[in-house]
């Protein structure tokens, strides 16, 4: 029997509509993969293992709960087919998630940072299947797009929505565990294509400094170099209202300091991460603290993942700490390195995308975070 599917695209543009999308999302994976990520507002049932031997009892039980519609999702859309099957068999609308949760990783939405202080406007870009939060910041018919992770299409569309014109395109450091999509985006807009100066690049660029400014429109974005997640990382603060922060500082957690890092190198680059969040904790309290990434699936809510600095110094004990023991506590709880990191490094340093499908190498959860 040939089983219905649905794109990710598909069922973004659904769940963008609100109110679930009019669809119950069934994730039939083992529990072990569902903690690691999920669909937002999607059900479980740890299926897996009896839909792939035959039982015809695996979904008992299972009731949709928002709407006649079923989307089943699995780690590659193949075990979600037999879930489909057994769901049609009762009666169920069911579909199966076409490439399940690796293609649902190129899964997104927005949401408007709303931040009156600076005359610029900026759209938070979440890749909510990986957690990547990339962002558009317009004014005056520009824009400028930073830490680009997704298509370039997607980028051009939504500058599009609001008549602004990609004009510059700006990395806050070479990128561990996503591959850049910015010199993608800077080619098919003719932007110009910014990244803090580092050796690590094997491609053209425009190395930014401390201090260096970028217009966009009327707003201005300051660059400070705030090196620890990566020697070349880099802050960018809009017109002192709002600070894009890279993998430096998360809302709860700070960069790790040590991939593509021997032992000693990442204690090094830990000494220099607590000098370097010590200075941005001298911003004012009140400046909007905007990550590169957050570890947890983004749902579509249209609420900006941010936090007042005030806020985030409150909830990251780290931040707290003296840089001898800042440095012994971060070593300490370094997490699990992202899968592929290796390669997904060696590419962005030279600039390219894999052939086809980037998901690939890029499945799994975001790590660069130390709580
Ligand atoms: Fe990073």
């Amino acid at each position: 029997m040939s089983v219905p599917t649905i794109s990710t695209e598909e069922l973004r543009e659904l769940l963008d509509r609100g109110a679930g999308g009019g669809v119950t999302v069934l994730d039939v994976r083992p529990a072990a993969e569902r903690a690691e990520w999920s669909i937002p507002g999607s059900l479980h049932v740890d299926a897996y293992d009896a839909l792939r031997r035959g039982d015809p009892h695996a979904l008992d039980g299972f009731q949709p709960s928002n709407g006649g519609r079923v989307v089943t999702v699995c780690g590659a859309g193949k075990t979600s087919r037999l879930a489909v099957e057994q769901l049609r068999a009762r009666g169920f609308d069911a579909v199966s998630l076409e490439g399940g949760m690796r293609g649902w990783s190129l899964a997104w939405n927005t949401a408007e940072v709303l931040d009156s202080r600076s005359s610029a406007r900026i759209v938070q870009v979440r890749r909510t299947g990986k957690g990547c939060l990339s962002y558009l910041i317009g004014s005056d018919g520009e824009a400028a797009v930073i830490d680009a992770s997704l298509d370039p299409r997607v980028y051009v569309e939504l500058a599009g929505r609001s008549s602004w014109r990609i004009r510059s395109v700006i990395e806050t450091h070479v990128h561990a565990d996503h591959l850049s999509r910015a010199r993608a985006l800077a080619a098919v807009t003719g932007a110009t294509l910014f990244l803090p100066q580092t050796d690590r690049l094997s491609f053209e660029y425009a190395p930014l400094t401390e201090g260096n400014t970028v217009a966009v429109g009327a707003g201005h974005v300051r660059v400070l170099h705030t090196p620890g997640h990566t020697p070349e990382s880099s802050c960018y603060l809009l017109d002192e209202a709002a600070l894009f922060t890279g993998d430096t500082l998360f809302l709860e957690a700070v960069g790790r300091p040590d991939l593509e890092a021997t032992p000693e190198e990442a204690r090094t680059r830990a000494g220099l991460l607590h000098r370097s969040l010590q200075r941005l904790l001298e911003l004012a309290s009140g400046t909007a603290i905007l990550p590169a990434h957050t570890s947890a699936p983004v749902a579509f809510d249209r609420q900006a993942i941010v936090g007042r600095l005030g806020e985030v110094r409150q909830r990251t004990e780290l931040l707290r700490a003296g840089e001898a023991e800042f440095v012994e506590a971060i070593l300490a709880r370094i997490p699990r390195t992202p899968p592929n990191h290796h390669r997904i490094v060696a590419l962005n340093e030279a600039g390219t995308l894999p052939e086809g499908d980037p998901t690939e190498l890029e499945a799994g959860a975001n790590r660069c975070a130390v709580a």
